[in-house]
């Protein structure tokens, strides 16, 4: 019986170089045996990518000298990478199973209730979200050492997910010296290259230092105690994680606060679109590509949004985040896109602006709960000033891409009214740009039914800098949304 001997973990080139040769040679899966020899030397070259496969036995003694071409589908590669991180034994069994039935059903993965297409997929989805969790939960510590600053990670991915999510942090932190220690792998980016190294031990990470103090006041500041849910918040936020959050320290306490706790952050946020941008949006919307199957529940638009590729926002944003309210509401908010902690935190308006505009609905007696708050547009746009990652106003084949899903969330809300909070939401929801001082307190007709409403965006209300204006605008805003609330009723 052929031994396939795995250079690493992860070794998706040796796998697929075994598999083509065992395929090729005719030998069934249950023939073929999968393991990983763990002296192979991963770590040799720092940009290896992976290792060789070496397979013992009578079927793999001789690779075919020429293999009968079998071309994969590509959609079967790249699902084969992501499994390749799972952290389950079988995962080169299943995907070798996988592969051998693709030459007689080539149409294999598109039978989603087959048991082995589903169970990859699941293991797909499990290593996506590890990934995620790992973009959102790794907290670096400072630390000096002979070259000057650096800064240290301790992270414990859920699967093995340490080095396709390394070029992430990389684009995050271009200009910071760090390295990510994991139990199974260590990265390290010097500002040049991305080089990796064994498993490290926790206690190789520094634990204590000022990033902790950093972190919690950034938490703190972003916990919002009017929408606290405690099951969702440990869902979103695994108690697997906590033990290297610096924040989570702060969780029972600020849970036990939430009911009397009342912010009034306020920070930098958004700017609105210019003139030009939204000409320039409403050019594009005219032929916008609508394309592919749309959501038909607001699970999969969660799920969509994440993984959507319409536009090139996603390469780095940490998550896309979608709406959140109730399956169905009256009342719809739009907002432009997340921010800095909406995307974080993958919820929508919990940010300052989010803040801000928490304060505006309990002033104008709008339960939040029972209204659907989302974005134009679902991942985070900015652009790196050191270490600060600044808001940068979506573009107008961005809105339009994006309105894919806005479309969707409506469709399956059914609100009758859409609020739009500032410019870009007024393009993206109407198609062309109205001034906002003059179209508020009207209703204005939808195509779908709903009727329209247009608002400042609350961020507008952060900048205002005279306290007098300030209250003028925020009471204004206010009275805004009472009228699209009693037009809802
Ligand atoms: N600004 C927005 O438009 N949306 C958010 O979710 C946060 C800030």
């Amino acid at each position: 019986m052929p031994v396939v001997r795995l250079a690493h973990e992860t070794d998706f080139d040796g796998w697929r170089a075994a598999a083509r040769d065992l395929r090729a040679q005719g030998v069934p899966p249950s023939q073929a045996i999968w393991t990983v020899d763990g002296a192979a030397d991963l770590f040799a070259s720092p940009t290896s990518a992976g290792g060789v496969a070496v397979c013992e036995g009578s079927a793999s003694a001789t690779p075919a000298a020429a293999p009968p071409a079998f071309t994969v589908p590509k959609p079967f590669v790249d699902l084969a990478r992501q499994v390749i991180q799972h952290r389950s034994d079988e995962r080169f069994d299943l995907l070798y199973r996988l592969l051998w039935r693709l030459k007689d059903e080539p149409d294999l993965l598109h039978i989603l209730s087959d048991p082995e297409v589903a169970r990859a997929n699941g293991y797909a989805r499990e290593v996506s979200r590890a990934a995620h969790k790992m973009k959102a939960f790794v907290r670096f510590r400072l630390v000096h050492d002979e070259e000057g600053e650096a800064y240290v990670a301790w992270f414990e991915p859920a699967h093995r997910v340490t080095e396709s999510t390394a070029p992430f942090f990389v684009k995050r932190f271009a200009n910071m010296r760090f390295s990510i220690l994991t139990p199974d792998v260590c990265v390290h980016w010097d500002l040049k290259q991305l080089a990796a190294t064994p498993g490290a031990d926790p206690a190789d990470a520094p634990r204590e230092d000022a990033l902790e103090d950093y972190w919690k006041t950034y938490y703190a500041s972003i916990f919002n105690p009017a929408r606290l849910k405690v099951a969702a918040m440990q869902k979103e936020m695994p108690k697997r994680y906590w033990r290297n959050l610096p924040e989570a320290a702060l969780i029972p306490e600020l849970i036990a606060q939430a009911e009397s706790r009342t912010s009034d952050m306020v920070r930098s946020a958004p700017t609105e679109p210019s003139r030009r941008v939204v000409k320039a949006a409403v050019r594009a919307s005219r032929d916008a590509p609508y394309d592919g199957q749309a959501p038909v529940t607001l699970d999969e638009i969660a799920a969509g949004v994440d993984h959507c590729r319409r536009c090139d926002l996603w390469k780095d944003a940490t998550q896309g985040v979608p709406g959140e309210g109730p399956g169905r509401a009256r009342l719809l908010f739009v907002g432009e896109q997340p921010g800095d902690q909406e995307d974080l935190a993958g919820h929508p308006f919990v940010g300052p602006a989010g803040q801000m505009f928490d304060r505006a609905l309990a002033a104008a007696g709008v339960p939040r709960t029972e209204t659907y708050v989302t974005n134009a547009v679902k991942h985070f746009k900015h652009e790196l000033t050191g270490k600060r990652r600044l808001h940068k106003t979506p573009n107008p084949g961005e809105v339009t891409a994006c309105r894919w899903w806005l479309d969707a969330e409506r469709r399956i809300v059914r609100p009758r009214v859409v609020v739009c909070l500032g410019a870009t939401a007024v393009l993206s929801v109407f198609g062309k740009a109205m001034p906002i001082g003059k179209a508020r307190q009207q209703a204005l007709q939808l195509p779908d039914q709903a009727q329209g409403v247009v608002t400042y965006h609350p961020s507008f209300l952060l900048r205002v800098p005279d306290a007098k204006a300030k209250q003028e605008a925020f009471d204004a805003f206010v009275e805004d949304l009472k009228f699209a609330w009693a037009l809802a009723a």
